[in-house]
């Protein structure tokens, strides 16, 4: 077995053993993917000051988010289909971020439901829901990840449409993976992943399979989804979601500080800084980009979240140098099971950890709560002044 030095070889594992249909789909971002390459490129143009005349023998990465403990800053986000990188992938990754010791938020579009999740893990863990049409649909969800003692619930509010990734709309991306010429050839080219997904619990969208009578054809299923994101989604839709979700609140994708302080007002207990990963808005900005004015906007009356471009241990200390109190990571773990299931998932997570730790003993760092400015900063321009 390879070595495994970064989440980049664990992106090239991930790479290797998926055929090019499911790939793409967690690779790729919408349209050009302008907004994709600026959340890497921003935090990559980020500058890192060390500081090395400090005693950093005690370092302290522990924290809490929404209330729940993390050994570092970092949470599992909410990835539609990790299901169809690995078999019961979303029981995988769930079960590594519990032995880790990090939170686990499960997407509205896994293939585990909410209850294959609760089973594996008996524990609490975040459900992100994606607001339907059919608000019967909605409620259903939500009393299901409430009685699966969802600690938390992410209402993502950047989903009035689906953004377009061209790749998948090529490819004729569906769930499971339709079976044209090329997707067969794909698949038959990767036996690894083909023999994998055989020992798949579920092959659809888990947490629809009971709700709606469209789930009996794999086809309809997806084409019902797709109709359900609401353009008349607003504020109000968010309060009656607050009135409704007794537990901790998320709202997750806030680009601007006017809906940061919507979130303050309907009474949510978090936001995630988001773009969604460059998988919606083409030509947002990255989101490392619009974090200080919306940290700025919110001060503490609010936790502020952060996603976006992690790759490293040194970008969690970043995003949380801007202000954020905490990261939450998609593609990072994404690869990780892609390439090696759940010890794909701890992997990724201890490379960013070792990272993580690295990075504050070389900034001098020994809390993360307490990164005094300066430390992160614009790259200073180059010659003198
Ligand atoms: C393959 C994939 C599927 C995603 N599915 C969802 C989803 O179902 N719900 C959601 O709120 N965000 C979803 N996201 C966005 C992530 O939660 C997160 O915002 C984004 O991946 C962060 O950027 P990063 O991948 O650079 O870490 C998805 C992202 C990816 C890559």
């Amino acid at each position: 077995m390879s070595k495994v030095a970064s989440i980049f070889d664990l992106e090239c594992l991930a790479r290797e053993r998926l055929p090019g249909v499911v790939f793409d789909y967690i690779h790729g971002g919408s349209e050009q993917q302008l907004t994709v390459q600026r959340n890497l490129d921003d935090m990559r143009a980020l500058a890192l000051r060390q500081h090395s005349l400090r005693d950093v023998s005690h370092r302290d990465t522990r924290v809490t988010m929404a209330g729940d403990p993390a050994r570092i800053p970092l949470a599992l986000g909410p990835t539609g289909l990790a299901g169809l990188t690995w078999a019961n992938g979303e029981c995988e990754a769930a079960r590594a971020a519990v032995d880790f010791g990090v939170p686990f938020c499960l997407s509205t579009c896994s293939i585990n439901s909410i209850e294959d999740v609760a089973e594996a893990i008996n524990q609490p863990f975040w459900f992100q829901l994606y607001l339907m049409k059919d608000h019967k649909v909605n409620a259903s969800l939500m009393r299901r990840a409430h009685d699966a003692s969802c600690s938390a619930l992410v209402l993502t509010i950047d989903l009035h449409t689906q953004g377009k990734r061209w790749a998948d709309e090529k490819h004729g991306l569906a769930v499971p993976p339709r079976l044209t010429p090329a997707n067969i050839m794909q698949m038959v080219g990767h036996p690894r992943w083909l023999a994998n997904m055989a020992g798949s619990k579920r092959h659809t969208f888990g947490n629809f399979e009971h709700e709606i009578k469209e789930a009996g054809s794999i086809g309809s299923l997806s084409k019902w989804i797709e109709e359900q994101f609401d353009p008349a989604f607003d504020v109000n839709t968010a309060r009656r979601v607050r009135a409704t979700w007794q537990r901790k609140l998320i709202l997750k994708g806030v680009m601007n500080p006017d809906d940061a302080r919507t979130a303050i007002d309907i009474g949510a207990d978090a936001i995630i800084v988001s773009n969604h990963g460059g998988r919606q808005l083409d030509g947002a900005p990255s989101s490392i980009s619009v974090l200080p004015e919306i940290v700025d906007a919110v001060g503490d009356r609010i936790e502020v979240l952060f996603d976006g471009g992690i790759r490293t241990g040194g970008d969690i200390v970043k995003a949380i140098g801007l202000g954020a109190h905490a990261c939450l990571s998609g593609r990072a773990w994404l690869y990780g099971l892609a390439a090696r299931g759940c010890k794909g998932v701890t992997c990724a997570l201890t490379l960013l950890e070792q990272e993580l730790q690295d990075c504050m003993l070389l900034t001098g760092l020994d809390n993360l709560q307490r990164i005094e400015p300066g430390v992160v900063t614009a790259q200073p321009p180059l010659g003198r002044r």
